[in-house]
């Protein structure tokens, strides 16, 4: 067996998995989330370690297997959340995580130091969600706590440590601090010059699939694991939800539908093209890439919308309640901008809308103006690829987005392209086993293993009537932006 580990940020879940890639237990553990101020979102360090303890308690409790058949685990993390380190590697204050927003000025300060030639390094954008700026803020609003520190990770870095005493970063990770030349897949010495950091602050890289110790005695004792099972470096939880559902291999996307929505692409080089309009992050998988787009609010904009008019309604039958209404909504659109907008256009400050409200619609058209709104924002995602030269020939999709047979239909038809289901779906803890099986020798690499893991359920086929419906709306759909960016109360 392997043990995939997910630390998100709501939640630390742990898969067992076995070489065949069934998935034979699972458990999971919330994590506390601390708000203490607008735009402010910490989390405490050991926090993650004490919850991934219970997590594997319980995945050991529930599946009854003999420990010494656990041969290795691995990790997916929660990305960018900064945990500053002191000389004895103990948390120096809470970690500053990926959906904290306190950082506007740092990533002004960047752009205006650093301009074209960090895109050029970091293959990204300075945004407020990533490490660098959060580092900076320590820096100007903590001086006395930055003083101190020695060094510093990410989530998943610092639980491995705790369970292993090695303390590195895993390069996927690593990518999302942008503090790394990610073609040279070394930290960027002109960035830390440029900002004035210690090179000795960034901490050893290693690739995703290599072993950094076994579990620590303190550890083993603790969890029930046994001393000798193979720890791995993990990935990002991105990177990993990528390898879980097979984004192994070029020309493969994903469409993912999670709180925010993802857009993703295998790359297999550290390309510039996308001039930091789509993050481009080194992958899992070694010596490649992918490149990301994110709509803030996709799974977010349904579940406020549920909770604002149907609390009482379970999610299948709220979602489900859309097939009342046709293709376009009769005559409804909705821009999901409820949290300001990533993907194209980094405006934290715009907000959604609904055009064309008619007293003849009823709730079910506001549902599906809402699945469709999310959709065509993902369109938004494709069309800077496709204006790069990338056609994709077919997208899998995950997440929420793979639950509906309609918002599956309408993925195919707004899109028009296949869309996949896969049959088992575990996101990024499989990512993480499979991480762990390929660490472990099991496969040659990740193209044979995902061909054992995954298998694809059904493919949605777009259906012509309804795709040039959907080529007209969307028209409609992408004025909105530019017509709505500067109305504000
Ligand atoms: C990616 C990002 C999120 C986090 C969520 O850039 O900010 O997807 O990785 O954990």
């Amino acid at each position: 067996y392997v043990i995939g580990i997910d630390l998100g940020t709501s939640a630390v879940k742990a898969l067992l998995v076995t070489k065949t890639g069934e998935v034979v237990a699972q458990a999971s553990e919330d994590c506390a989330l601390s708000q203490p101020r607008p735009g402010y979102s910490e989390q405490n360090p050991d926090d993650w370690v004490a919850g991934t303890l219970a997590a594997i308690k319980g995945l050991l409790q529930s599946s009854g297997v003999n420990v010494q058949d656990i041969e290795g685990l691995s990790y997916s993390g929660q990305m960018h959340g900064l945990v500053l380190l002191d000389q004895n590697n103990r948390p120096l204050r809470p970690a500053i995580l990926w959906n904290d927003t306190r950082t506007t000025p740092q990533t002004k300060e960047i752009i205006a130091k650093m301009g074209d030639q960090f895109i050029e390094i970091t293959k990204n954008r300075p945004l407020e969600g990533f490490t660098l700026p959060k580092i900076l803020w320590v820096k100007e609003n903590e001086p006395d706590i930055f003083e101190q520190a020695k060094t510093f990770v990410l989530p998943k870095d610092y639980v491995r440590y705790q369970m292993t005493g090695q303390l590195n970063m895993e390069l996927s990770d690593a990518a999302g601090t942008v503090l790394l030349d990610v073609e040279k897949k070394s930290w960027s010495q002109e960035i830390c010059t440029t900002f004035d950091l210690p090179m000795s602050l960034c901490p050893p890289l290693v690739e995703a699939t290599t072993m950094v110790g076994t579990i620590t005695p303190e550890f083993a004792r603790a969890s029930g694991l046994d001393e000798a099972t193979k720890v791995f470096g993990g990935g990002a939880d991105n990177a990993c939800g990528a390898i879980g559902a097979g984004i192994v291999r070029s020309d493969q996307a994903m469409c993912s539908i999670g709180t925010s929505g993802v857009i993703l692409s295998y790359e297999p080089t550290a390309t510039s093209a996308y001039h930091g309009q789509l993050h481009v992050f080194n992958h899992a998988v070694s010596n490649a890439f992918y490149s990301m787009g994110v709509t803030l609010a996709a799974g977010y904009s349904l579940s406020w919308l549920k909770k604002t008019f149907g609390p009482d309604e379970s999610f299948n039958d709220f979602v489900g309640s859309a097939s009342n209404s046709t293709i376009g909504a009769r005559g409804l659109m909705f821009t999901p901008y409820i949290v300001g907008e990533r993907t194209p256009y980094a405006d934290a400050k715009i907000r959604g809308s609904f055009i064309g409200v008619d007293s003849n619609q009823n709730r079910a058209d506001f549902v599906r103006a809402v699945l469709e709104g999310i959709i065509f924002s993902f369109k938004d995602i494709l069309a800077i690829y496709e204006t790069n030269g990338k056609n994709f020939k077919e997208l899998i999709s995950i997440g929420g987005g793979a639950k509906s047979e309609l918002w599956l239909q309408i993925q195919a038809d707004v899109f028009n392209k296949p869309v996949v289901r896969l049959a088992s779906e575990q996101g990024p803890g499989l990512g993480a086993a499979m991480i762990a099986a390929v660490g472990l020798g099991w496969f040659a690499d990740f193209e044979a293993c995902a061909d054992q893991f995954i298998t694809r359920q059904k493919v949605y086929q777009p259906i012509t009537q309804n795709v040039e419906k959907y080529q007209r709306l969307y028209e409609v759909y992408h004025q909105i932006y530019g017509q709505t960016k500067d109305l504000t109360q």
